[in-house]
Parts: C-alpha cells; sequence; structure tokens
C-alpha cells in the first residue's frame, strides 16, 4: 500500500501540461472529492495500527506534492495565456494617441479640389521634372520668346530641355495630348522658380492649374466659374478680372479677390490694398490647342492658374511663408485641429 502511494508521489511529482484543461483533470483525479487522496484518508481507518505513522505521513506527502503541482502550473499557464500577459494591465488609462496634422498646404489644396470636384472636375497630375516642350514650347512660349523670362528656370544640369516645372500649365498640355474634349480637369503640384527667398516668396511654391475645354465654352463661363470658386473658398463674392498677358491664353486676365485689411498679415499680403492676387486665367490659345492634338475650330475653353501658398498664408494667418517648408513641428502641429 504504502508502495503504491510513492508511486502516486512520482507520478504526481513529475506530471506536466501545458493545458489548464489537462490540469484540471489532474487536479480531480488527485485532489477532489472522489480523488485517489480521499480514498487513501478513507481508507486510512483499515490500516494497521503498526503502520498509521508511515501511511499517514506519506498521504500528506502526497496531498502536498499534487497540490503544489496544481498550483505551480496554474500559476504559471495563467501568466502566459491571461488578458494581462497579453495586452498589459487592462485597466490602465489608455496612452494618448498622437495623430499628426494636416500641412496647410495640404489643407487648402484639399478645398480646392473639393470645390472644383462639385462641379464636375477631375484631378490631374504632372511630373515635377518637365521637358522644354511641356513648360514653354506647346504653351506658346517658343524658344528664344521674351515671356519665358517671366519664370526664371532651374535647369537639370546642362541640358536645356530638362527642367524643375515652371508651372502647372504643363500638366494642362498633357492632358491634352492624351485626353479628348469635353474636358474638366484640376492639376495641383509644386512647382520651382529661381527666385530669392523671402517672406514674401520662394524659389518652390505650390499651384492648381485648372482646364475646360468643351465647344462653345465662353469667357463668361470662365467669370462664373471663378466666381463660384471664390465665394465657395474664401466666403467672399466680391472678385475683378484685370486684362493682363499670358502667351498661352487671350485674352488673359489677373483675377483679384476682395480679402479685406483686418489683420497685419492680411496688410503684408496684399501689400496694404486688401485685394489679394490669386491667379491667373484666360481662353486657351488656339495654337495651344493645336499644339495638343485638339481642333481649335470646334472646341474652346478656359485655363487658370492659381498660387496654393499665399492663399494658404492667408486663410490660416501665417505671416511668412519660409514657415510653410522649414518643418518646424511647434508651427506644424498647431494645424490638428483642422480638417
Ligand atoms: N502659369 C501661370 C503662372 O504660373 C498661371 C496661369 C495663367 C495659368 C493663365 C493658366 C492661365 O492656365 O490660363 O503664372
Amino acid at each position: 500500500m504504502i508502495e503504491k502511494i510513492h508511486k502516486l508521489i512520482e507520478e504526481a511529482e513529475a506530471f506536466s501540461t501545458q493545458s489548464l484543461e489537462e490540469l484540471e483533470v489532474f487536479r480531480i483525479k488527485f485532489l477532489g472529492k472522489k480523488g485517489l487522496l480521499n480514498d487513501l484518508f478513507a481508507s486510512f481507518k483499515e490500516v494497521p495500527n503498526e503502520q498509521k505513522k508511515d501511511f499517514g505521513q506519506a498521504i500528506n506527502k502526497l496531498k502536498s506534492a499534487a497540490q503544489e503541482k496544481v498550483n505551480s502550473l496554474k500559476a504559471s499557464l495563467e501568466n502566459t495565456t491571461s488578458d494581462a500577459s497579453l495586452f498589459g494591465d487592462l485597466s490602465r488609462p489608455g496612452e494618448p494617441f498622437n495623430i499628426g496634422a494636416r500641412h496647410p498646404i495640404s489643407l487648402v489644396k484639399n478645398q480646392i479640389i473639393d470645390i472644383f470636384s462639385r462641379v464636375g472636375f477631375n484631378v490631374s497630375e504632372g511630373p515635377e521634372v518637365e521637358d522644354d516642350w511641356h513648360n514653354f514650347t506647346a504653351l506658346n512660349l517658343p524658344e528664344h520668346h521674351p515671356a519665358r523670362d517671366m519664370q526664371d528656370t532651374f535647369f537639370i544640369q546642362t541640358d536645356p530641355d530638362v527642367l524643375l516645372r515652371t508651372h502647372t500649365s504643363s500638366v494642362q498640355v498633357r492632358y491634352m495630348e492624351n485626353n479628348q474634349p469635353p474636358i474638366r480637369t484640376i492639376s495641383p503640384g509644386r512647382v520651382y522658380r529661381n527666385e530669392a527667398i523671402s517672406g514674401r516668396s520662394h524659389c518652390f511654391f505650390h499651384q492648381v492649374e485648372g482646364l475646360y475645354i468643351d465647344k462653345n465654352v465662353s469667357f463668361a463661363d470662365l467669370k462664373q466659374t471663378l466666381q463660384y470658386f471664390t465665394t465657395e473658398l474664401f466666403g467672399k463674392s466680391k472678385i475683378r478680372l484685370r486684362p493682363s498677358y499670358f502667351p498661352f491664353t487671350e485674352p488673359s486676365a489677373e483675377v483679384d479677390v476682395y480679402w479685406g485689411l483686418e489683420t497685419e498679415t492680411d496688410y503684408k499680403m496684399t501689400k496694404g490694398t486688401g485685394w489679394l492676387e490669386i491667379m491667373g486665367c484666360g481662353m486657351v490659345d488656339p495654337n495651344v490647342l493645336e499644339n495638343c492634338g485638339i481642333d481649335s475650330k470646334e472646341y474652346s475653353g478656359f485655363a487658370f492658374g492659381m498660387g496654393i501658398d499665399r492663399i494658404a498664408l492667408l486663410l490660416h494667418q501665417i505671416s511668412d511663408i519660409r514657415l510653410l517648408s522649414e518643418n518646424n513641428m511647434r508651427f506644424l502641429e498647431q494645424f490638428k485641429s483642422a480638417l
């Protein structure tokens, strides 16, 4: 009998498992109500007196071996599978989740895209490294044309054919080369000009180009589109169109929106006039349509190009354009609450 108990002690000590269910089977077998230990305790009275001492010690040893095994395995199994070990302390307060902020340029760009997509414009893009044809020649700016001086160009190495685009008008050309009218597209992107950097201008900035080509498109359509746009973006509908010149449009105009003079930034950005020059525009020159494979007798259209940076400065009351490209966290984090 005592021998049998020693065997059970060995069995209990050697027991091992990875599963809580198997451990429970083990516990019931040894320690359960109808388990081995209870049976052994029950048979205690039948044990001859002279063996009682050894027998008693043996079953107590078996009991503590089984109990210890259950306790230690349970603790280690629960430690590896419990929620606490998988997820940490679930009652702890959450870590603050640091959401990023959109850049003010992206905020304004998205607003502009949104406004034009509501009246049927899609979004198109082109490369920042351009060739002469798409940036100049196709836009009615042949080599040696004096209007090329309007935009100081960065060339790539010494090849005069490869350059950083000076305006997003190059995307107009690409779009017309690949799509037939009706065309309604806007093209946002970064552009580069060899200009001195100051609080109001930079050697790279952002534009959105617009192009609308169809049958019977008139200057009145252009003006109405601009009126809609400025009202939506600025909440201000007072605009003026000043006659201007661009080689790729005829007639051409520059558009000013009356912003007002309430803050110092307003003074700075409007040069004290309250009027903000927001874009150039005009009716697409027939030469440009023909250069891009569109029949200028059948189709006409308007185009416009606007700078995003200055608009962003005004809308967000930022006093210096350089802040937009300095990646200063204290500046950028201020736009967290914007959409
Ligand atoms: N590309 C011109 C610029 O960079 C802006 C512009 C003027 C674009 C008239 C146009 C336009 O599409 O029709 O200053």
